[in-house]
């Protein structure tokens, strides 16, 4: 071939790429295309080829021109690539977005029955002057019985077996250690509540091993068992929203002295299951059977306080001396009261809930409830 041949060939293969390339849409097709003339067994390399065939003078004229055509099919490859981008911008800008549309409702959260609960009994008893302390769940054999008037060999340990982690450590069977560190870093007059997690040996539909108390502590000079009766009459009032009052039962605690179970009047029958007709006499019967929601069950006894009239909450007395003298608070002087409850139990009296497991299963069903 002749260098004008060599050179109207190579101009050839410049138009030929423009035909290639017009209806190429995608970056990937449009390198395919460039490699298919500018790679190295590309259309242009071929002509080159023949580059050596001609007469020397004739070579740089060729030389140029397959320049040219490189360029050239270069500076194609570049704008096609540049009309598709501004293409894809331009469909960018032009799709209507409707900013007026309001947004897919988002469900609030809120916080958890047990939290709640706690909040709320903090809040009450922060009122009658009460702060709150804390201890740790991981905690010494010591401070959980020792210094509460439980030594080893003790039988009132038995009530709370729980998980040891040696000989010395364990995880808290209640928050009563939390009088034990209040009392070992604070002066009297003390008034601290102390909620938080305890861990016990015990698993069924009212125990967890793991659950919630709240402990209550108040030393002073001149305090007695009238203040305390006082402070859990004003707490289950005000918790239940309604005018309740509490008995105490003789009972043991060997960090108490007297000691006491505590009973709140029945938030549901007010404690007075006695009046409420028998459910024979005054419902008639549903043929069908259906389930009996009213507060008195088969034979008219409250379903709640099972007719007795009063619920148990919790454990309570008078700081006992030997407590007094674990933490060196002169008990001439000094007096007090202690008070621990399951936050668990109250919130099932007064919301109703039936299962302990409810609580911590995070079923979405049970949470949103309350
Ligand atoms: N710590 C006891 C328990 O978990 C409850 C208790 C009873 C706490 C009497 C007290 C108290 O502060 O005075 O079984």
């Amino acid at each position: 071939m002749s260098a004008d041949q060599l050179i109207a060939s190579l101009e050839q293969l410049g138009r030929e790429f423009q035909h290639v390339i017009r209806p190429l849409a995608d970056e990937q097709a449009i390198r395919a295309a460039q490699a298919q003339f500018l790679g190295k067994k590309g259309k242009v390399s071929e002509v080159m080829k023949e580059l050596g065939r001609l007469p020397p003078a004739d070579r740089p004229l060729v030389g140029a021109a397959v320049n040219r055509v490189k360029a050239d099919i270069e500076e194609q490859v570049a704008r096609r690539l540049r009309e598709l981008a501004d293409a894809a911008a331009r469909a960018d800008l032009a799709r209507a977005v409707d900013v007026t549309l309001p947004a897919r409702p988002v469900g609030g959260g809120h916080l958890h029955l047990l939290t709640q609960v706690r909040l709320e009994a903090v809040q009450i008893f922060s009122e009658l002057g009460f702060v709150v302390a804390e201890g740790p769940q991981i905690e010494t054999d010591w401070h959980t019985f020792e210094a509460l008037g439980t030594p080893k060999d003790h039988p009132a340990r038995d009530m709370q077996d729980t998980f040891y982690v040696s000989d010395e450590i364990v995880l808290r069977s209640h928050t009563s250690p939390v009088q034990i560190r209040t009392m070992q870093t604070q002066a009297p007059p003390i008034r601290i509540v102390a909620p938080g997690h305890v861990f016990r040996r015990d698993d069924d539909a009212t125990h967890s091993p793991m659950f919630t108390q709240l402990e209550g502590l108040a030393v002073d000079e001149g305090i007695s068992f009238t203040d305390l009766k006082g402070v859990l009459i004003h707490f289950v009032s005000r918790f239940f929203a309604r005018d309740l009052t509490v008995r105490f039962r003789p009972s043991y605690f060997p960090f108490v002295e007297p000691g006491a179970e505590v009973d709140m009047q029945c938030s549901f029958c007010m404690g007075a299951p006695q009046g409420l007709p028998r459910a024979e006499d005054a419902r008639p019967r549903s043929a069908a059977g259906e389930r009996d929601r009213s507060p008195s069950g088969a034979g008219g006894a409250c379903r709640l306080c099972k007719g007795t009239g009063w619920l148990e909450i919790g454990g309570a007395g008078m700081v006992d001396p030997v407590v007094f003298a674990a933490v060196n608070i002169d008990s001439e002087r000094y007096t007090g009261f202690a008070f621990g409850m399951g936050l668990e139990r109250m919130a099932m009296l007064r919301n109703g809930v039936d299962n302990i497991k409810f609580y911590y299963e995070g079923d979405i069903r049970f949470l949103e409830q309350f």
